[in-house]
């Protein structure tokens, strides 16, 4: 074994939850050629996980195996024409970081996804979006290591089967591609992109906005999100902790005629997305705390850590939240970011 590798690592700091859990060994990846290099010491591990910036993965207990922890960096123009530039970004590069490259440089399409925490190759994953766009409009192409054969292989948008915060990277089965690198289309003309009554609402209430440009719409978003979402550095969270569930036309019209003010987005598909974040607000549980776990005050769908929270304490209080919601709306809420 070369000497790289770090023993009972905390990794308290490196998942945004901030439990104070350790894995057993630890190696830092800061570019491609190195996984490559160390990928058949690597699979001896019976225990695999690999980590972008921990702000999907919630370590729950101590990980008794090896975190391989991604921190490759690149951001390259590979192609353009008239429309549109093609850009590879290594799965290190923190997003927001690539967000204001792209705005920077008048690549457009990314905009409304300012300030989502994580690194560019955990966008995929789970389809990020956010404001009315998500990643998956952007993607072009996934470049993934497969560790049981150690070749490189690249997926197309299709092959990748996006869908609301999931994608083949979330099952089981393909757990063993992990991605390397994300090649984006972005546009270099820029057409705002204000589906999200929100985020329309917040400019047009603006009488000082003349114009709309992407760091207008940037700013925006940036200010939507402090408004109402905790930063993990100063307030543990994983974000959104559950999915917003999506119901057939029929269920929605059950529900809907129950409860007539609760937000949903139609889907393409006769399908309707309804907002878990207001079932939980109705319950009355913004702020409801076990122990330091809780509900947080603003933004009923994100939990946080108040300091000194256990994952003993996240698991009480998720089953109660998904028994109230079960209870009241007869609607089963499932766990957004990845338990480990
Ligand atoms: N709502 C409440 N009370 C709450 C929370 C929400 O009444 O405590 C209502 C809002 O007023 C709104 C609706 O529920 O009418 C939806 O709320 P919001 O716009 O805040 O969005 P969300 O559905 O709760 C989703 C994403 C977020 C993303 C926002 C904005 C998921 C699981 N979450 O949240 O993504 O930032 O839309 O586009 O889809 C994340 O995934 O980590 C994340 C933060």
């Amino acid at each position: 074994m070369i000497n790289s590798y770090e023993y009972n690592k905390p990794l308290c700091s490196l998942h945004t939850m901030h439990f104070p859990v350790k894995a057993d060994y630890y190696i830092q990846i800061k570019d491609k050629k190195e996984l490559i290099e160390h990928l058949s010491e690597i699979s001896e591990f019976e225990k695999i996980y690999y980590l972008g910036e921990g702000s999907n993965t919630i370590f729950l207990k101590d990980f008794s195996g090896l975190v391989v922890h991604l921190k490759t960096k690149g951001i390259q123009l590979i192609s353009e024409n008239k429309k549109e530039v093609k850009v590879e970004v290594e799965a290190g590069e923190n997003w927001h970081d690539f967000v204001k490259t792209c705005i920077q440089n008048q690549w457009f399409g990314l905009e409304n996804l300012t300030l989502i925490p994580g690194s560019v190759g955990a966008a995929p994953v789970q389809n990020i979006g956010a404001y009315g766009v998500e990643v998956k409009d952007f993607i072009e192409l996934v470049q993934c290591i497969d560790i049981n054969t150690g070749k490189l292989i690249e997926l197309t948008n299709e092959e990748c089967l996006f869908r609301y915060r999931n994608s083949i990277f979330k099952q089981q089965e393909n757990k063993h591609l992990i991605i390397t690198s994300v090649i984006f289309r972005l546009n270099k003309q820029f057409i705002p992109n204000l589906s999200y009554q929100e985020l329309a609402n917040f400019i047009q209430d603006d009488e000082n906005i003349t114009s709309i440009t992407a760091e207008l719409v940037s700013d925006c978003v940036r200010q939507l999100r402090q408004k109402k979402l905790p930063d993990p550095k100063v307030l543990g969270n994983s974000g959104s902790f559950f999915h917003n569930p999506i119901l057939n036309q029929n269920d929605w019209q059950i529900l809907k005629n129950r409860f007539k003010d609760i937000p949903s987005y139609k889907l393409e598909d006769y399908h309707y997305k309804v907002a878990a974040g207001w079932m939980i607000d109705q319950l009355g549980l913004k702020g409801f705390r076990v122990g330091d776990m809780g509900v947080h005050d603003w933004q009923a769908l994100v939990l946080v850590n108040h300091g000194k929270g256990m994952p003993n304490e996240l698991l009480k209080l998720i089953a109660i939240i998904k028994d109230a919601v079960c209870n009241q709306f007869n609607i089963a809420l499932t766990v957004e970011p990845n338990l480990v």
